[in-house]
């Protein structure tokens, strides 16, 4: 009866949470299937009515594994565990997450041995005297006068002085009824029992509940909403796997930070497949709002009169907008309400007040429900004046309007300089779309280039081609022509390999009589053709060409990126890397807040590559990974996801070069999915390559293998200046293979082939290889030959570890571990290590080659234990046993405390330490402590 006066009861109006739509009380004896979400079977004293409530499953298989509120779980377990049965009230906003963080710290106390009870307060409940609470009162006692009940039930609660304490949750406190909240209180106020209760922040409580926390009868924890990377481990852990970064941001952004919202937008993903899992990574293609995501979304919103839901409707379809636009087609009342009920915010910008919408997902369900015709006049409305204001200010928004505004305000020009805009946001598939329009209705050449380069940046270049021929005769100035050369050029390179044919492309704009920006461009990414191709001198000497004051007074913005990107690869890889930097640095100056130039997008992009690449290969690799993290969120804030697939191979790259290898698995998966779709500067097969060479460096031979052959059967791009690289992978692929000698054969070939480019730094970066691979000898004067060409301290570096092992010079082994070590190139330092502990072994130095041996094996663990030939050598010096108790001992226990703790005799203690001290050279537990110094901090 009480099941079904609940289920009755669930109002249609009813607030936010989500008490109303999950939440039921059943009777042991109901014949209605348990619920699945429950903090397993939660149980109560005997004489009590065992009772099961929680949250109905609606099509959500499981609960996602708990993840991401383990400091908020401590503490809310460190506030039960307090002398006394402790009580803490776990507040926040709606769907943050408040049941499962009580949930799990019930689960927690269960699992101690616990006993453990569970009680929901509902809206329908608060109206019944003791509704929520009446399971935990014992039966006999319910019939009594209500304090003779309190008492009874107290007395039940508390048990007898042997029993351990229970341990209640009671979720939603806030509605519970008075009688339940007398309760709560005598509980709390007894120290009766431990409770965790959880309310809805901001929500009025009953007078007994409020006082818990108000007179500091219990602590309070307020659970903020989801952070970014807490949606990020949700979402990992529900999904199992990858989740894209752009998909997760996305999610994190919608959902406002609310658990609930997020498995929701989940749920709705699955059932319209636009969360979809390819390459091994999942992705989110729009939001399409289910019938229940809009169900949740609207009881959010609540009830709105007219004024409201048309004013939340011209928000939804024309994003933010004037506030006194919106007051005009609606009224301030209206306006002001929404305001108020934290549905609409409002704030200044320059010279005006906008408003939008406080919740993106509204904007999607308002978007989904409302009628076409609704939809068709709003945008008319916005379509007239307002497009017109925004032409300059917010050209894109324009372009939309006029897109939907159904013909009669169609503006060709505004179409194409929008277009333009959105290429250069990375939004190709909405520039496309702006572009076809301005094409359809007579746009000139320029919506064609913004055309040809949105297609060729969605991975179509043989149409980009075709395109690119189509608008030829329609340009109408050499300008014109130029940009669609320049266009159609990196289109021919990139997109379809034809390097030749580019090149001739790029001649014929700059002999084509055009003014001279136009021949700067021309230039500027002929060079940048030429560091791609792997002619890092002549790249270099083309941009410079650009760049000299007196040309760069001609060359426009878009120009003077593209020269700056191919003149810092170019310098990169012929290892001066302060001029690399510097040429970066002016780079970015000069793309500082310019976007429409149609070279400025693929510029940028390029830019950002160049300069990781100076960062990583002269081996600043702490600096490296900062810059690629601060790119990749640059690009996460780009509205359209085209330059992610490079930003992400950026984030890849640098945690490779780190050592961090199963991170860079992660994110050259993720990239490698992304540049499959589009790749507009021919990254994927240095991106297949690095991925090859992170999963041969862990071992996965077969992963890496794949990889290596699809790149070979890619056959040969345009792209050459990354080819070392993948002869480098290949070369770790047949070290995790065990063939060692093919392997370090492997890396002097990638070695040669840098030589033959012309890039001294990359082939330093190869023979390093080889030294690390065992053949130091060989290449020992070709390195110290190069460590005269290039700049930094890391082919000295190189040149350093190879001679010491040669000569086999353990301590200076050591000294250049520590120097890798402290630029972040762990990968580099385990190897030094490795080499150094045979040096010191092979000079029967017992104690040093114990030490390098240690802290070569802590360096792997921190590379997610990164196999290499080196490491391999090494013959375990400890057996695992022995490691395990020196490491103890090193830590300050005593033997007997190791041998509780391992369950083994004191005697078996002593003889472990022995064996461990004898083969480490020492005597004392002292030395042991010098020398096992455990696993540094990252
Ligand atoms: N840290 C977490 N790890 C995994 N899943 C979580 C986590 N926090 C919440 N969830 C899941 O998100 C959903 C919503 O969480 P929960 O019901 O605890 O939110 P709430 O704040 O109690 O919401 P309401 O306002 O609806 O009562 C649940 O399915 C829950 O299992
Ligand atoms: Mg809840």
């Amino acid at each position: 009866m009480l099941t079904s006066l609940l289920r009755d009861a669930a109002p249609a109006d009813c607030e936010a949470c989500s008490e109303h739509r999950t939440n039921f009380l059943l009777r042991e004896d109901s014949d209605i299937p348990l619920p699945a979400r429950l903090p397993d079977e939660l149980t109560t004293r005997p004489g009590m009515v065992r009772v099961q409530s929680g949250p109905v499953p609606r099509g959500v298989p499981s609960p996602w594994p708990f993840v991401g509120r383990d400091r908020e779980l401590q503490a809310v377990i460190d506030a039960m565990d307090s002398s006394e049965p402790g009580a803490v009230v776990v507040a926040g906003q709606a769907g943050v997450g408040r049941t499962r963080l009580a949930q799990e710290a019930v689960a927690v106390a269960r699992r101690a041995g616990q006993p453990t009870a569970w009680a929901t307060g509902t809206r329908a409940s608060s109206a019944i005297p003791l509704g929520a609470l009446a399971h935990l009162v014992p039966v006999a006692a319910t019939s009594s006068t209500p304090a003779a009940m309190l008492h009874h039930a107290v007395t039940a609660l508390t048990g007898s002085a042997d029993e351990p304490t229970l341990v209640v949750g009671i979720d939603d406190a806030h509605l519970l009824d008075e009688l339940s909240a007398a309760l709560l209180h005598k509980i709390v106020l007894t120290r009766s029992a431990c409770v965790v209760l959880t309310v809805c922040s901001g929500a009025p409580a009953p007078e007994l509940v409020s006082a818990l926390w108000q007179d500091g009868l219990t602590s309070r924890i307020e659970l903020a909403p989801l952070s970014d990377s807490q949606v990020a481990q949700l979402l990992s852990a529900g999904l199992g796997g990858i989740v894209g970064s752009r998909t997760s941001a996305e999610l994190s952004r919608m959902s406002c930070g609310s658990a609930a919202l997020l498995q929701e937008l989940v749920q709705a993903g699955h059932e319209t497949t636009r969360l979809r899992v390819g390459d091994g990574v999942w992705r989110w293609g729009a939001v399409a709002p289910t019938q229940r995501l809009i169900e949740v979304v609207r009881a959010q919103i609540g009830e709105l009169n007219a004024d409201e839901e048309c004013a939340l409707e011209l928000l939804a379809v024309g994003g933010s907008l004037g506030l006194a636009e919106v007051v005009e087609v609606t009224s301030s009342e209206a306006v002001a309400a929404l305001e108020r009920r934290g549905l609409v915010t409002a704030e200044r910008v320059s010279r005006r007040t906008e408003a939008r919408l406080a919740q993106p997902l509204h904007g999607e369900v308002l978007r989904a429900q409302m009628p076409q015709e609704v939809a068709r006049q709003l945008r008319r409305r916005l379509a007239g004046d307002i497009a017109r204001q925004w032409r300059i200010e917010d050209p894109i928004r324009a372009g939309v309007l006029l897109l939907a505004g159904d013909g009669p305000y169609a503006d060709p020009g505004v179409l194409a300089t929008a277009a333009a805009h959105a290429n250069a946001e990375r939004d190709h598939g909405l520039a496309e779309r702006l572009a076809r329009a301005a094409v359809e209705d007579g746009a000139g050449c320029a919506a064609h280039v913004a055309l040809v380069e949105a297609v060729r940046c969605q991975g179509r270049p043989v149409e980009a081609e075709r395109l690119a021929m189509d608008a030829r005769q329609l340009a109408v100035s050499a300008d014109e022509a130029a940009h669609l050369g320049v266009t159609r050029a990196l289109n021919l390179f990139y997109g379809l390999g034809r390097a030749q044919d580019a090149v001739s492309e790029l001649d014929a704009v700059a002999a084509s009589g055009a003014t001279d920006p136009a021949s700067c461009t021309a230039l500027a990414a002929r060079a940048l053709l030429s560091f791609s191709a792997g002619r890092p001198r002549e790249a270099a000497e083309l941009a410079a060409a650009v760049l000299v004051p007196a040309a760069a007074g001609a060359a426009g913005v878009g120009a003077r990126v593209l020269a700056a990107a191919a003149l810092t690869g170019g310098l990169a890889v012929l290892g001066r890397t302060e001029a690399a930097l510097a040429a970066a640095a002016s780079g970015w100056a000069a793309a500082e807040g310019r976007v429409a130039e149609p070279e400025i997008s693929m510029a940028r992009l390029a830019l950002a590559q160049s300069e990781l690449l100076a960062l990583e290969s002269a081996g600043h690799v702490r600096r490296a990974e900062l810059r690629a993290a601060q790119l990749h969120g640059a690009s996460l804030a780009q509205p359209g996801p085209g330059g992610d697939g490079m930003a992400v191979l950026g984030l890849g790259s640098a945690a490779l070069a780190a050592g961090r290898l199963a991170t860079a698995v992660r994110w050259l998966t993720e990239a490698a999915a992304l540049l499959v779709d589009g790749d507009p500067a021919g990254c994927l097969p240095r991106c297949r390559a690095q991925l090859a060479q992170a999963h041969a460096l862990l071992g996965h031979r077969v992963s890496a293998a794949r990889l290596l052959d699809v790149n070979a059967a890619a056959g040969r791009c345009a792209v050459r200046v990354f080819e070392p690289e993948d002869i480098l992978a290949q070369a770790w692929h047949s070290a995790a293979e065990q063939r060692i000698e093919e392997a370090a054969d492997r890396a002097v070939h990638a070695a040669s082939v840098a030589a033959r480019m012309d890039q001294p730094l990359v082939e330093a970066n190869a023979l390093y290889a080889v030294v690390r691979l065992g053949r130091a000898a060989e290449v020992t004067d070709r390195l110290r030959q190069l460590a005269g060409l290039v700049e930094g301290a890391l082919v000295p570096a190189f040149v350093a570890h190879a001679d010491a092992v040669t000569r086999g010079l353990g301590d200076r082994l050591d000294q250049v571990a520590a120097e890798f070590e402290s630029q972040g190139a762990w990968l580099l330092a385990v190897d030094a290590s490795a080499h150094a502990a045979q040096a010191h072994e092979r000079a029967g130095r017992r104690r040093p080659a114990g030490r390098s041996a240690n802290r070569s094996a802590d360096l792997a663990r921190g590379c997610d234990g990164v196999q290499t030939p080196a490491r391999a050598q090494l013959a375990p010096l400890l057996t695992r046993r022995e490691q395990q108790v020196a490491t103890l001992a090193a830590n300050g226990a005593s033997n007997q405390e190791i041998a509780d703790l391992l369950v083994l005799s004191v005697r078996t203690i002593e003889t472990h330490l022995a064996r461990a001290y004898r083969k480490l050279g020492i005597g004392s537990r002292i030395d042991l402590g010098l020398l096992l110094v455990g696993a540094p901090e990252r």
